[in-house]
């Protein structure tokens, strides 16, 4: 049984290093805290000095009286394991723990994460100091859950230790057992690869042309860093789990080469994830046409809730943000942090922990800043965090445990992610076309979820959505394609983009018509292709249905060929050589529809396929709101709780047909309502 997140109140907290701070300060720390509406802070993620300052010398000290102290204000605490920084004395001992690049360059002590998962000497020192903490603090009645780690994967996903390379080779042998399947599965025949003996097998390495990897041979390598990182955060969580079985384990990610979804069904109650909105305002491509900015965070925490439908915000930011030579965003203005705090609610959080209490004075993240100043003085976040303390005390309850709703899903799945980011042919796509599917959704106030299909995935869970939209599968197998089918015939709609079904799951192409695995779905073939890039003219694409508008046909063209009666044309090219051929295509299908769509989706795109299909707002009935608004609904068999965020600076008009209560004001509206810039609504 898995543990919630929370049961008796929504838990709203703070990222907590008392060991940055004079011991005379904590007491005034965690009053504060208390007033400022917090429940729970996180502490000790990056200590492990502090609790082994020599190799099997524990000392609990510092840390008995830092959360015995949070205990006695009524604060909760969530421990969590200091792996992601080993020691200096444990680096220097033991210097194979420590993590190599593709170059070889090993990296050293100095920042963080600088370890690798394979060494058997790290996984034994990690569990020592594990289970130290877990008997430790296990029955400790302040404690109420671990995080295993601090965000594995980030900052680096790849590693090439000797330890790796050794587990990589073991991992092979147990998946193929024989070299002739290894071969066969990497089609080490091109390029005379073939290997006569497991010791000539290893993670790929440095090539003439950089970073060229047999592309079967890097897919093998993206699963076992997946599969490694879930073998080593194992060790860690089966410890706590025998030690401190009434506490529960989460930990907090969403990074790459790493399977959360298996993560979370395996080891962890619910899964966390750190929530900064404001890299929108650095990292964005100054080419995409409307961007969401930061509301494209929903996009983020709807895969956050595809993996456990209610989850933790384990850092929530609270202040511009900023090492000391990168990541430098602007400070959130007055109100946006509140919003940004809804948005991860509004998604499925029953539990959100600011990042971080005070900003440090030292290292790397002086710029990081927390809710309060480096002069600890009373400040406007300060203020805005204890505004919606007050707000989630009364209203909390009413949230926790409700769950987000969708009718219409985004699909993706592990091995396209993985195979796409090494194979530019269909990769980057996915990408676009989820960002472009949600903005059109978005827009149209159509709440939406993100499903990773999994080999375990049936048509019966599917059966949920009125729509799948699956933008770019170039791996498909035959047996996922037979589970869209069945969706399909019981009266689905399945949306496909352009290089769908044309490779197996080595990533190898098939000998058979596109798209492949998917031609009978889809009732066409795909008769040629091309790229559209660099000075090849844009092409477009010509509606055959309604107004023949003019769209955009991005990046890539399949040309489309009917090859069934139950397939109608609803769009074709309208430039180049094959203007005219087809270029979106529907297929009845049993009680369902398949649509093909020849390029990569853009927002205009996706509107149109939004408009053939019967899909609305369901607040459409009573609800009138612009296009800046995000809905987005929790439910339970009891409550229904419709979130409205306003991501403008602006204010924002809205019609409500039928009176609603705010639930964070008590306040009863209807007819016209004016929201305030950045400002939120919780509807009952
Ligand atoms: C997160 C990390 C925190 C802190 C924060 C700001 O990625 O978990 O420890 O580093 O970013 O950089």
């Amino acid at each position: 049984m898995k543990k919630p997140v929370a049961d008796k109140q929504f838990e709203l907290g703070v990222c907590y290093y008392p060991e940055h701070w004079p011991e005379d300060m904590w007491e005034d720390d965690y009053r504060r805290m208390v007033e400022t509406g917090f429940t729970i802070v996180r502490m000790g993620e990056f200590a492990w000095s502090i609790f082994e300052p020599e190799e099997g010398s524990y000392q609990f000290g510092m840390f008995d009286r830092a959360i015995d102290l949070a205990h006695r204000h009524g604060l909760k605490v969530v421990l969590g394991t200091p792996t992601a920084t080993p020691p200096a004395w444990l680096t220097e001992k033991y210097p194979e723990v420590l993590n190599v690049t593709y170059e070889g360059v090993t990296l050293q002590h100095g920042m963080r994460r600088h370890y690798n998962y394979s060494s058997p000497k790290y996984r034994e020192l990690c569990a020592g100091i594990v289970s130290q903490m877990a008997s430790h603090y296990g029955s400790h009645p302040g404690v109420a859950g671990w995080q295993i780690d601090n965000e594995l994967n980030c900052e680096i996903n790849e590693f090439y230790s000797e330890s790796d390379h050794n587990a990589f080779r073991e991992w092979l042998q147990r998946k193929y057992v024989t070299l002739e399947k290894l071969n066969e599965a990497w089609g080490a025949v091109f390029w005379n690869q073939s290997y006569t003996s497991w010791s000539q097998v290893y993670l790929p390495r440095p090539t003439p042309v950089p970073k060229q990897p047999n592309p079967h041979q890097a897919l093998d390598e993206k699963r076992f860093i997946s599969d490694n990182t879930i073998s080593f955060a194992k060790i860690q969580a089966d410890i706590i789990r025998a030690q401190a079985p009434d506490q529960w384990v989460t930990t907090n990610g969403l990074f790459g080469h790493l399977d959360s979804h298996e993560l979370q069904d395996e080891l962890l109650d619910f899964f966390s994830y750190d929530s900064y909105p404001q890299f929108s305002s650095i990292y964005y491509d100054p080419n995409e046409k409307n961007p969401l900015g930061d509301r494209s965070w929903s996009l983020s925490l709807s895969v956050v809730r595809s993996i456990s439908s209610n989850y933790c915000i384990m850092e929530q930011q609270s202040g511009p943000g900023g090492w000391v030579n990168r990541m430098d965003m602007p400070s959130p203005k007055p109100g946006q942090m509140r919003l940004w705090t809804y948005q991860s609610i509004a998604h499925g959080a029953d539990m959100v922990l600011y990042f971080r209490w005070r900003t440090a004075t030292m290292g790397n993240e002086i710029y990081w800043h927390g809710l309060n100043d480096y002069h600890n003085l009373p400040n406007r976040r300060v203020r805005e965090a204890a505004g919606i303390g007050r707000e989630l005390a009364a209203a909390g309850k009413a949230i926790i445990g409700t769950r987000a709703e969708a009718s219409v899903a985004i699909l993706r799945d592990y091995d396209n992610e993985w195979d796409g980011e090494y194979d530019i042919w269909h990769g980057p796509f996915m990408w676009t076309s989820n960002k472009e599917w949600f903005k059109a959704l978005q827009r149209q106030h159509i709440p939406t979820d993100i499903v990773y299909l999994r080999s375990k995935t049936t048509a019966k869970e599917l059966a949920r959505y009125q729509v799948l939209v699956y933008p770019h599968p170039a791996i498909m197998t035959d047996d996922t394609a037979a589970v869209l089918d069945e969706y399909v015939q019981q009266g689905g709609t399945l949306i496909f983009g352009c290089r769908t079904g044309y490779k197996d799951s080595r990533g190898q192409c098939y000998m058979r018509a596109f798209p492949g695995a998917a031609k009978e779905l889809c009732g066409i073939t795909v008769e040629e292709f091309t790229t559209v890039k660099g000075n090849r003219a844009p092409t477009s694409i010509t509606w055959t249905h309604g107004d023949e508008a003019l769209t955009g046909a991005d990046a890539f063209n399949d040309i489309l060929q009917v090859e069934q009666d139950t397939v109608e044309v609803m769009g074709r090219y309208a430039t180049d050589y094959y203007a005219g051929k087809p270029a979106v295509t529907r297929n009845k299908r049993g009680k369902g529809e398949v649509w093909y769509y020849g390029a990569v989706f853009n927002e205009e795109a996706a509107l149109r396929i939004i408009g053939s299909l019967n899909i609305s707002s369901p607040a459409a009935d009573w609800l009138e709101l612009p296009a800046e608004v995000e809905l987005q609904i929790r439910r339970s068999d009891t409550t229904s709780l419709t979130f409205l965020l306003n991501y403008n600076e602006a204010s924002a008009e809205i019609v409500l047909k039928e009176p609603r209560t705010d639930l964070l004001t008590g306040q009863e509206l209807s007819g016209k309502y004016t929201m305030e810039g950045f400002g939120v609504l919780v509807l009952q």
